[in-house]
């Protein structure tokens, strides 16, 4: 995910927006830059890959003297990483600024841009903000930055530098996070706390459409009208390392409550029109029409990801998915046919036996499609088509919002392919893309719904030895990840089990007390769960039921009931994942284990 620092003040600026920008790094990257006054003019230098390149190259070119200025670190969505698409970015003579968020209306914008004569360099959204702000300015700059926002639509945080205004910053934001950092003479903003805690722990945080103007003389705030706004000063008494999991206790607690800027910023450049859109990944209806067989190879919850993709592939768009653990498909001699579609997820692009997966795949001509969050991975590099999830980096080795964002790019691929197979109309198609792009709002509301009620249930966890997740039809699938996620922080035994399947056999295990866990958000298949959940009910299991908010489920079927909010059902498992990351992490955390590092595993599983 992207980051902004800016900085005024009598130090060194480029000297502190490289160090602010490493404090960032955690949020990953791949190209910077920084825009300082020098002598009164805007000296922008940027390049792609690591900060140390940038420093590399300021050493070989000069490093921007002064003590005001912006910077940036970015993540591509938009356009490739390269030093031409990385911020700063200059909008004309007048303005230079830096991004954070995305602006859904950019093409519109940028063409209207265009008829107006401008002529743009990159492939960036950011780009035709900052045009736009270029042409809007006619010396005030609370008036242009007032203007450009009732233009734009979307998320965003923006560091402003105005070629007339010397020495002075700008900032505002909408949705995406933006800090205003004070300290003796000096001022700083920053979209993390961790940017700028080594100077200073008092901050203000910027609200939605509020402007932000520091210059030598200090800080202060107003509303798109220009109205003066009082702000309190906050005073962060984190250090370093908690000042990077953002106040969370824990980087796994933290990157759950990322996961609807997660899966916002993965599908929103993917939506074009109200319909999906992954032409940029070379991925067309023509090339989708050609595919009659489709295998989905991955590893453990990336695994996972791609048994929800089994179940929307095959529901809407009739093709057949095989979903494959990749150290198993590679032994196996698979049956795999020229023109074939192989699938491979991967968090980190690097996970040894996926990468050998598709190399088998390609070998015997399959065309293969990786779906990879790490930026220029093994995976990402050598598969024949790309989707890159654009989750931020995971640091937890329990994963959560790469999984999340997984699954957001399986409806999206979902729904693509049943619109190039003719299986739903074009504005069927619209109308699921639509309930997609609204989901990160319901996940916002699902966390803040459910987080207690998951604390407490997991006190009835932490003495359980055994414990099983059961569902039907996707709530199977999401049962999988959500037994996974509880076995590998918790360390208690626990299976995921069709729920119908349980009395061929498994239904022996149920003794007094124990938790079985069942997920039933599939309102198609509720009566039927619903029997299978009063059999272990009737044997003394405790249950915990996790279904919608309108689901009829009896006190005398469950004995605690998690519910999420309703939306189509086949999206549900994006909402239902919530609370089983939940009950994972509160269990785990309540028995004392060391959530982010569970014993005996690594985030990366570059070996066999
Ligand atoms: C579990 C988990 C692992 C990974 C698996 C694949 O929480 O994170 O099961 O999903 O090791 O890793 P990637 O996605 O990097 O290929």
């Amino acid at each position: 995910m992207c980051g902004i620092v800016g900085y005024v003040g009598p130090k060194d600026c480029s000297e502190v927006l490289v160090d602010a920008l490493r404090k960032l790094e955690y949020r990953g990257y791949d190209s910077a830059g920084i825009a300082v006054f020098e002598d009164g003019k805007i000296k922008v230098a940027k390049e792609k890959g690591r900060l140390d390149d940038l420093q590399a190259k300021m050493n070989a070119e000069g490093v921007p003297a002064g003590n005001a200025g912006i910077g940036h670190t970015r993540w591509a969505t938009h356009g490739i990483p390269s030093a031409v698409n990385s911020h700063p970015h200059k909008g004309g003579e007048k303005v230079t600024l830096v991004h954070n968020g995305i602006i859904e209306n950019y093409k519109e914008l940028k063409e209207y841009l265009i008829s107006q004569g401008r002529v743009f360099v990159s492939e960036t959204d950011t780009e035709v903000v900052a045009q736009l702000l270029d042409f809007n300015y006619e010396g005030d700059p609370i008036k242009a930055i007032a203007k450009t926002l009732s233009q734009v639509e979307g998320s965003f945080a923006l560091g402003i530098l105005f070629a007339d205004r010397v020495g002075e910053l700008f900032a505002v934001r909408r949705e995406s996070p933006l800090i205003v950092g004070v300290s003796e003479g000096e001022s700083f903003i920053a979209s993390d706390v961790p940017a700028i805690i080594k100077y200073t722990n008092q901050y203000y945080l910027l609200e939605h459409d509020e402007i932000a103007h520091l210059d030598f003389s200090g800080v202060s705030f107003c509303d798109l009208e220009g109205n003066a706004i009082v702000k309190e000063l906050k005073v962060a008494d984190w250090n370093q390392e908690a000042a990077e999991k953002g106040g969370y206790e824990h980087f796994m607690l933290k990157e759950i409550h990322e996961q609807p800027t997660a899966v916002k910023t993965t599908i929103t450049p993917r939506i074009s029109d109200g319909l999906p859109c992954l032409e940029e990944c070379s991925i067309t209806v023509d090339s989708l029409r050609d595919i009659n067989q489709i295998y989905i190879v991955a590893c453990g919850t990336a695994m996972h990801a791609g048994m929800v993709g089994k179940y929307v592939i095959e529901k809407m768009a009739k093709v057949p998915v095989i979903v494959d653990i990749a150290s198993e498909f590679r032994y196996r001699d698979p049956l795999i046919k020229e023109g074939d579609l192989v699938i491979i997820i991967s968090q980190s692009g690097e996970t040894a036996d996926s990468l050998a997966a598709m190399r088998l795949a390609k070998s015997m001509g399959a065309k293969t499609l990786a779906i990879v969050n790490a930026k220029g991975s093994s995976i990402a590099r050598e598969a024949d088509m790309l989707i890159y999830t654009h989750a931020g980096p995971e640091i937890a080795v329990a994963s959560t919002k790469a999984y999340m964002v997984q699954i957001a790019v399986m409806y999206l691929l979902g729904f693509k392919m049943a619109l190039s197979k003719g299986q739903i109309t074009e504005d069927e198609c619209r109308r699921l893309t639509g309930v997609l792009a609204s989901v990160p709002v319901y996940l916002e509301k699902t966390i803040a719904d459910v987080d207690d009620v998951c604390n407490d249930i997991a006190t009835q966890l932490l003495e359980a030895e055994n414990l099983l997740y059961i569902g039907r039809g996707l709530d199977y699938a999401l049962s999988m990840e959500g037994s996974l996620k509880l076995k590998e922080i918790s360390y208690i035994h626990s299976e995921a089990y069709a729920a119908g399947e349980l009395k061929h056999g498994t239904i022996s295990l149920i003794t007094d007390g124990m938790p079985v866990i069942a997920v039933a958000t599939q309102n198609s298949l509720l009566d039927k769960t619903v029997s299978n959940i009063k059999e272990v009910k009737a044997r003394g299991a405790m249950v915990i039921v996790v279904c919608d908010e309108e689901a009829q489920i009896g006190a005398d079927v469950a004995d605690y009931i998690i519910r999420v909010p309703k939306i189509e059902e086949s999206l549900m498992p994006m909402l239902a994942a919530v609370p089983l990351q939940l009950l994972a992490y509160y269990t785990s955390y309540k028995r004392g284990n060391d959530v982010d590092k569970p014993r005996n595993l690594a985030k990366s599983v570059t070996v066999e």
